[in-house]
């Protein structure tokens, strides 16, 4: 047997697909886990029971025990209450409290999702221990479980789980669970040495669950290398790059892959047209005609149809979109946004559709069948984000020969190499410096390649296509990460 055969790994973190999804943490919680598990690891989830998990997962859980639980400074206990299902391979447990999660979407708002959250954490330790099942590591995600590692170090170090090391993986630095001083002390009833600078003291008034974990985890890692070194300037670093200055020697950047076989266009069966690299340019065609009837837009396969499928925040780079939103168009394009979000970009992209019937679309909603329809169907996909830890869309685009159109910047600067029309190679179109412009110059670059040489357009197109987006090396990486932790006692 391996020394991978050994390993135990608990995930901890507020989503994961196929349960409940916002974005790529839900992706990376479903995908890697299962890329472990092809590693020869055993893995556990634990994330939030919540309400709004459909039915027909609900209906499989298994009950597997409940206990009362004490949280806050003044010794207030809740319910545990721990839901059970398997899925190929990976279990999950359900952290069950009705007062927390019976809510419609995972979060609400700051002021209930840091009780929310301490509660979780706590919870998911306390679980481990009555499961009786003590990982050698607990991985945990995001500020939601960056108290994971600061109870594991304290609460629980004298109880079974506190024989297991710690990683926090940053999937993205802006959200980081602040607030004053008094409320996070209260909600996790944690000593008061801890709400020092070194540990969750942000300012005067507000302490930070993030900046605690960080303090707290035996390794940090993040998405990408790129973003790993670009949080510890002031730019990109939201306030907590001098703290991870000083913790950077057990900083590390690991960038995503995706699952490939759930973005595989070969039988992916939310398409009309599945393909293969072999009929690639015939059936994307097919899928391009079908979108367009779908979506209202002007039938022809020969327009260049331009891809976002993003959240719609400031992150995205949305503002350089909205700035140069009408010369992106011309009579040979199309574009087509799928995405929710911020008010603002919803009303200009529908302002753009109502301007532009027939080649814009926008799609206010979150819809998983549409978002691999625009996947398949598009020529290029446009990624222009202010920041972006990894990003997934430009490999799932890349897997579905569809050519992202990236800034420069954390994982779309590790993911997709420029293109070179002297050596011909390379796998996009990029920009680097924050503006519209730059953007709109990559755009036309992209569409001068496709309207005027197609022969390299097709071949950027197979290369995309061939190009190993998956988890295997990836969680090979994090295997050694682990391994260099050791194994629990
Ligand atoms: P982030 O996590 O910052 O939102 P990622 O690129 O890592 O960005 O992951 C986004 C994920 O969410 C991808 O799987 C993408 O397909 C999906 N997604 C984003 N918006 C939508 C939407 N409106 N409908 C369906 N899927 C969406
Ligand atoms: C975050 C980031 C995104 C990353 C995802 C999964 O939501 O914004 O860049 O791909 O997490 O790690």
């Amino acid at each position: 047997m391996s020394v991978n055969a050994q390993r135990k790994i608990a995930f901890v973190g507020s989503e994961s697909y196929p349960f409940v999804k916002t974005g790529g943490l839900g992706d990376v919680m479903y995908a890697l886990p299962r890329a472990l598990i092809r590693q020869g690891c055993e893995v556990r989830v634990l994330m939030p029971y919540y309400n709004c998990i459909p039915q027909k997962f609900k209906d499989k859980m298994n009950f597997r025990g409940s206990f009362m639980m004490d949280l806050c400074q003044d010794g207030r206990a809740f319910f545990v209450g721990i839901m059970e299902t398997e899925l190929d391979g990976v279990i999950y447990d359900f952290i069950e409290n009705r007062e927390f999660f019976d809510w419609g979407n995972p979060y609400t708002g700051l002021w209930e999702d840091i009780p929310k959250f301490c509660f979780f954490s706590k919870a998911a330790l306390a679980a481990l221990n009555f499961l009786e099942w003590v990982p050698d590591i607990i991985h945990c995600h995001d500020w939601q479980a960056a108290l994971v590692p600061v109870y594991l170090r304290t609460r629980f170090a004298p109880t079974p789980v506190g024989s297991a090391r710690s990683i926090l993986t940053i999937h993205n630095l802006r959200f980081q669970g602040i607030c004053s001083i008094g409320h996070l002390k209260y909600w996790t009833g944690l000593p008061d040495y801890l709400f020092d600078y070194p540990v969750f003291k942000q300012n005067d008034d507000e302490a930070n669950m993030f900046k605690g974990g960080l303090a707290y985890a035996d390794r940090v890692t993040t998405v990408s290398a790129t973003y790993a070194q670009e949080i510890q300037t002031t730019f990109y670093g939201e306030g907590l790059d001098g703290h991870l200055r000083y913790h950077k020697d057990k900083l590390h950047g690991i960038v995503n892959g995706i699952d490939v076989d759930i973005w595989n266009s070969e039988t992916d069966e939310l398409l009309p047209a599945p393909y293969s690299a072999a009929d690639a340019l015939e059936k994307k065609a097919q899928n391009k005609l079908a979108l367009q009837e779908k979506l209202g837009l002007d039938e022809d396969p020969g327009k260049f149809m331009l891809g976002l499928v993003s959240r719609l925040t400031d992150q995205k780079g949305l503002d350089l979109v909205n700035a140069v939103f009408e010369e992106l168009l011309d009579e040979n394009t199309q574009v087509v946004i799928l995405g929710t979000g911020d008010p603002r970009y919803e009303g200009a992209f529908r302002y753009y559709e109502s301007q532009n019937k027939g080649s814009v679309c926008a799609y206010i909603q979150y819809n998983e069948a549409l978002a691999h329809q625009i996947y398949a169907s598009s020529d290029a996909l446009m990624v222009p984000s202010l920041f972006e830890p990894c990003g997934l869309t430009q490999l799932i685009a890349m897997r579905y020969g569809t050519i992202p159109i990236v800034r420069e910047t954390g994982g779309l600067k590790d993911t997709v190499a420029p293109y070179n029309e002297v050596t011909d190679e390379g796998n996009g179109f990029t920009f680097d410096r924050y503006e519209a412009d730059l953007l709109l110059d990559a755009v036309r670059r992209a569409k001068a390649l496709y309207l005027e040489n197609r022969e390299r357009w097709n071949e950027m197109v197979l290369r995309d296509m061939a190009k190993d987006v998956s988890w295997e090396k990836s969680a090979e990486e994090y295997l050694a990460l682990y391994d260099e932790l050791g194994t629990a006692n």
